[in-house]
């Protein structure tokens, strides 16, 4: 039924008894919503609807924003294995309501192609709405040109890579040429920031003398060359004035460096992930290939780099949490790299996750209640031109809503989980706080009674430019 029909017929559902959470507090509200819109907000007892949804004792979240997914991504001669549906129903089932997927340009190929590829994975496939950010791999005269067409078709956020050579990599006369045009254009280039030539180096003379355990991915990618790349990426940003956002920060050296330059007030942003937050380099060390589970780039760090990244959630110095999900299964695809931990395809599933792993950090006291709203889906939907569409509960937004319970209690494991993925990297966690209901644009996706949802209820969202600029 479309909305119109739905608001033809009177039909409404009220969310009722529930705490609003934003970025500003958590008020007791009832929600009416209307079709695919939130039609109001109003103090408790004040509104009516001809549906209502009990949400006693819980949260009324705006949906999450996962602005950080691969679905379906090519890396190293194999594929994530979550296609758009079934990512995006992992993700509906923990309070995500929208991701960014990467559209990743292969070298030689145009810009625009590739975001024809992309809608032809996720068109019609989504559970949830989705966008795209661009990983521009190939900068030449036409990819630059092709940027400002990105932008007009919703496509404002470019991704490049300091690490993976002869993959990904950009130069750094490359990168400085692309973020001239992103100056130029309004738009934002996301930045891989590690110095991928060294750490391929390291990684040879680890291999060579036959270290090859998963592990070695970890110690030849040192956080030193992250803080390095970081910084390098900041001095490019400065002298062309672009704006920066620094993806799956992961260790303290460039923790410091992003808050140097928001302090000097350089547009800089970054985000991090909850890998980061809650694994380390031990889990990368377990024994009998174990470690391949937690092989991802930026690597797990050790503990030591945690509480920074909690206090730069705090301080506002990391803006967003996104997932990074790339899930790749253990029992085949991570035994590509059995022999050769440089062949291990680089990535961890999270994209289910992410709400619950960070309200316990509200559990914890690590980050107040409106803190977690803010990182999970207020900041996103501004940095990547979603609001107010998305990312708050407001009148005229888009009916994305969560009911979260702060009581429940899960623990998480692959068996139960919603990912196309054969292990959980977070194996027997034991969580305080569950998702709820789901909705999706008014529509109950999730609720007590299981996934209520459909692929292709997802709508493709054409986004504005980054809103802390444009
Ligand atoms: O290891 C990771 N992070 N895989 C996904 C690709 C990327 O660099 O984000
Ligand atoms: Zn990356
Ligand atoms: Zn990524
Ligand atoms: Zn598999």
């Amino acid at each position: 039924m479309s909305s119109a029909t739905a608001r033809n017929r009177g039909e409404s559902t009220l969310i009722h008894g529930g705490q609003v959470v934003s970025p500003s507090g958590a008020v007791a509200a009832d929600v009416l919503v209307d079709g695919e819109t939130i039609a109001a907000v109003g103090a408790p007892g004040t509104l009516t609807g001809t549906k209502s949804i009990d949400a006693t004792g819980k949260y009324v979240l705006p949906g999450g924003i996962d602005a950080h997914t691969h679905m379906e991504m090519p890396f190293g001669g194999t594929h994530s294995v979550d296609t758009f549906e079934t990512g995006t129903v992992a993700a509906a089932w923990g309070g995500t309501t929208t991701i960014i997927d990467f559209a990743v340009q292969a070298k030689g190929t145009s810009l625009l192609s590739t975001m024809d590829k992309w809608h032809g994975k996720a068109d019609g496939n989504c559970a949830i709405d989705y966008g795209f950010h661009m990983i521009m791999s190939d900068v030449n005269d036409s990819t630059l040109k092709e940027m400002r067409a990105c932008v007009d078709a919703g496509v404002g956020s470019f991704k490049m890579f300091m690490a993976y050579p002869g993959v990904f990599y950009s130069t750094d006369g490359e990168i400085l040429r692309a973020m001239q045009q992103a100056r130029e254009i309004g738009a934002t280039i996301m930045m891989h920031a590690e110095n991928g030539i060294a750490i391929d180096q390291l990684a040879a003379q680890a291999f060579a003398a036959g270290r090859v355990e998963p592990v070695q991915h970890g110690i030849t990618r040192p956080p030193e060359l992250e803080g390095e790349a970081t910084s390098r990426a900041i001095r490019l940003a400065q002298v062309t004035g672009a704006p920066l956002y620094i993806v799956h920060l992961s260790a303290a050296q460039a923790l410091t460096a992003v808050a140097e330059a928001r302090d000097g007030g350089q547009n800089v942003f970054a985000e991090t992930c909850p890998q980061y937050l809650y694994l380390s380099i031990e889990d990368l060390a377990k024994p009998g290939f174990e470690g391949a589970k937690f092989v991802a780039s930026p690597p797990l760090r050790e503990k030591s780099h945690q509480a920074d990244l909690w206090r730069g959630l705090r301080t506002n110095d990391l803006s967003v949490v996104s997932t990074d999900h790339c899930p790749f299964c253990f029992k085949d695809q991570k035994q590509l790299g059995r022999d050769d931990f440089r062949a291990i395809p680089n990535g961890i599933p999270g994209v289910e996750h992410r709400m619950d792993l960070l309200h316990q950090g509200v559990v914890a006291g690590e980050i107040s209640l409106s803190r977690w709203v803010e990182t999970c889906s207020a900041t996103p939907a501004r940095m990547f031109g979603l609001y107010p569409r998305k990312g708050v509960i407001a009148v005229g937004s888009d009916a994305d809503i969560v009911l979260y319970d702060p009581a429940a209690t899960q623990t998480l494991s692959a068996a139960t989980h919603h990912m196309n993925v054969d292990y959980s990297a977070y194996e027997g966690f034991e969580l305080t706080g569950k998702v709820h209901t789901v909705l999706s644009r008014g529509r109950v996706v999730v609720s007590p009674d299981g996934y209520t949802g459909s692929a292709g209820h997802g709508k493709f969202l054409s986004r504005e430019l980054n809103q802390y600029l444009n």
